[in-house]
């Protein structure tokens, strides 16, 4: 595994940590109890993959760098969210793009059956926001629904689609995993 790839993996087990921690957040505000019950289980799902992620870093000799000081990645450029629409608009947003990835990050070739083994195992897990779309389609607030979407979709095709540019810049595998992703968004687009 070389120092591009194990950045790269620290980026992902940081980002399904914070995104574990706001769901977590919003799990202990939740007024109603369906809510809360889905929120800690989707926290906990975000948090365990962090750590499948952290122990494959470890076991290749990596380990988790600082969160995103530069404050240029998803969470900086979307802010804290400031409510629970927003907090499920911006996981629904998330979720699509972090599968894809994922799904074309194993698909590439020279990937170790080590690193297969991790995500095969954090995609099926990440077919898990279902709840999310029906969640925010039956809120009142159509238009609250509907801003938060078109925002969080905006910011996570921005920050994704400039990484990627930044990834196909460096050399060996990321570039290949950037480069596959990209040629996957000109066939399919980001959101199908
Ligand atoms: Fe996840
Ligand atoms: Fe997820």
């Amino acid at each position: 595994m070389d120092i591009e790839e194990k950045k790269l993996l620290s980026s992902y087990a940081k980002s399904e940590l914070v995104g574990g921690l706001i769901l977590g957040e919003y799990a202990r505000r939740a007024k109603d109890n369906f809510l809360r019950d889905k929120l800690i289980h989707h926290s906990a799902e975000e948090i365990r993959h962090a750590s499948y992620i952290t122990t494959l870093l470890e076991k290749n000799g990596g380990s988790i760098t600082a969160h995103d000081e530069k404050g240029s990645h998803y969470y900086a450029k979307a802010g804290f969210p400031k409510s629970e629409i927003e907090v499920l608009a911006m996981t629904e947003a998330f979720e699509p793009v972090a599968l894809l990835h994922y799904k074309v990050y194993v698909d590439t070739k020279g990937v170790s059956d080590d690193v297969k083994n991790v995500f095969h195992k954090i995609i099926k897990e990440e077919s898990h926001a279902g709840w999310i779309t029906n969640w925010l389609d039956t809120q009142l607030d159509k238009s609250a629904v509907d801003e938060a979407r078109n925002r969080y979709r905006k910011v996570i095709e921005e920050v994704y689609l400039q990484e990627l540019e930044r990834l196909k810049k460096l050399e060996g595998l990321v570039r290949e995993i950037a480069i596959n992703a990209d040629k996957y968004i000109k066939r399919h687009g980001l959101w199908e």
